[in-house]
This record gives structure tokens, sequence and C-alpha cells, in this order.
């Protein structure tokens, strides 16, 4: 497996011409989610084909400094998890590498990111088109793989690969969930033990609210079960269309159910899909 950390490194190494060329762009610290993704992009670039994974802390999607100086970077223990699922190549620039200091051009996202975790996140979205932007031009790539657990990152990809006529396949991934069934995050391991054994609370509340038949009944379901817990604080919960995520008012297209909610200081997010089957 090759490692470039450079555009140019990057160039060179990417210059034996692939069949399909899979990228899956990672801010590191790789767990099961992470390397699921890696399998799903090895399985679609098939034996001819590459898989190219990314790490990098890309300073300009975090609102917070001390958010960006504490994200762990093991990135021995990346690179071995990228070669044992069957990477060919690993992109690990430095920000200076990918950002002059002069930069001036950002893509800008206007509409699905204005609420849910764009909400109080002012400029993360825009900082993500950017970097995947960038990433889909460095590396030619045919298609990626993001995870369906960031479903408002995902949805954004979407729309920026649509409204900028990327020539990028978008190959979602479902969310891989620990065995208690708490979406696996880098963020989980800094819980609290109390908070940890509570956290499944979350995924179970939104299985349950989505057994009801009316919006403002799945969400009532939702926010009791979320906080009847000591710890929990809901930041946002919310029950949204699938395809432009704006506020459902009923059941009758496909909706989605997503939540934000604190442990302490740790922020964990999480939805469920409901599918348009009540009028
Ligand atoms: P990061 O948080 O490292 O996530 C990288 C990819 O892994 C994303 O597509 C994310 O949705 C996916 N992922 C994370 N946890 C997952 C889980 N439990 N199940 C399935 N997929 C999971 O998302 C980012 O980095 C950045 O914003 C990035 C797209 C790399 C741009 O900087």
């Amino acid at each position: 497996m090759w490692i470039a950390k450079t555009k140019t490194e990057l160039r060179q190494n990417l210059a034996r011409r692939a069949e399909k060329r899979v990228l899956v762009p990672t801010m590191g610290a790789l767990h099961a989610g992470h390397t699921a993704l890696i399998n799903m992009a090895r399985a679609h670039a098939g034996e001819d084909g590459e898989v190219l994974v990314s790490i990098f802390v890309n300073p300009i999607q975090f609102d917070k400094k001390d958010d960006l100086s504490n994200y762990p970077r093991p990135i021995e223990q990346d690179l071995a998890l990228c070669e044992s699922h069957g990477a060919d190549g690993v992109f690990l620039p430095d920000p200076s590498e990918m950002y002059a200091a002069d930069r001036s051009i950002t893509v800008m996202e206007t509409s699905l990111s204005q609420h849910l975790c764009g909400a109080a996140r002012h400029g993360h979205f825009d900082g993500v088109c950017t970097v995947v932007l960038k990433l889909f031009l460095l590396s030619g790539c045919d298609a990626a793989v993001f995870g369906e657990k960031d479903f408002q990152q995902l949805a954004i990809i979407r729309r920026l690969v649509r409204d900028l006529d990327c020539p990028t396949e978008i190959i979602p991934h479902p969310t891989i969930r620990e065995d208690d069934g708490l979406a696996m995050s880098s963020r989980n391991t800094r819980l609290l033990v109390t908070h940890r054994a509570d956290a499944p609370r979350i995924y179970q509340a939104l299985q349950e609210a989505a057994k009801h038949n009316a919006p403002d009944q799945i969400l009532e379901a939702a926010r009791a079960i979320i906080t009847d817990s000591p710890y929990a604080k809901i930041d946002y919960l919310s029950l949204v269309r699938a395809d432009d995520l704006m506020p459902a008012e009923d059941l009758r297209a496909p909706t989605i159910l997503a939540c934000a909610v604190f442990y302490g200081d740790i922020r964990l997010i999480d939805h469920i899909k409901i599918p348009a089957i009540r009028s």
C-alpha cells in the first residue's frame, strides 16, 4: 500500500491507470464504521480497480479550535487498518498542502445545510463540500463511498455532485452500530462509563418512535424516551423529508427522524428512515 503526503506524490502513485478508482474520504481515527466503507470500496473497485483512502482532519469544517486540536490522530493504527482492509493507497496531506494561506474560494451550500447539524455549526458543511470537491479533483475518482450515519452530509454531497456536475458516483453505506445499537463513532470512547451505558437509548427511542403514525406522535415518543435519561440533553430532534431535509408535515413521502444528543460535552447523532406508508 502506498502513502502519498503531497499532491505530487498522489499524482505519481495514481499514474497507473486503474479500471475503476474508488475513494473513501475520512478524517482518520478509523473504527469499524470506516473499515466497512473501505470494504465496500474494494468490492466496487474490483480486483483491477483502485481503492484510495484519504485521511485528513479538515481544518475548515471545524467551528471550534479545541475540537480541531483535540481530534484524535492515531496514524500508525489507521494505516494498518487501511492496509488490512484492502486499500491500495492512502492520501495523507498536511493542511498547508491542501490550503494556500490566501485561499479565497469556498464551495457554499445554501439550503440543505441550514438546519439539523448545520444550524449550530456555521460554515461546517461548506468546509465539507470544499474539501470533498478538492479530493474528487485530486484523486480523479470514479466513485466515492460515504456513510449514511452522516445522512445530512451524504445528502449535501449528492447535491454537490448534481449541482456542479461532478462525474463521481456516490455510494452510500448503511450505519454500522455497536452490538447494543449505538451508532459507531470515534466520540463513543470519550463518553463517561455511565453515559456510554445510557447512550443506546438514542437508537431505541428512534425505533420506538417510528412505530407511531403521525409526525407529532413520533416526535413526542422519541423526546419522552430520550429525556427520561438523567444524562441526555437533546440538541435537536426533527422529522424531515428524506429528499430535501425540510420539516415533514405528514408521512406520505419517506421521512427521516434525526437527532443530536449531548452526553456531557459529547454530541452524538443518529437517525432512522421511515418509509412512506401512511396517509
Ligand atoms: P469522518 O467522520 O472520518 O467519516 C468518514 C466517513 O465514515 C463518512 O462518510 C462517515 O459517514 C462514515 N462513517 C462514520 N461512522 C460511521 C458508521 N458508524 N457507520 C457508517 N459510516 C460511518 O465525515 C467525515 O469524516 C468528513 O466530514 C469528510 C467527509 C471526510 C470530509 O472531511
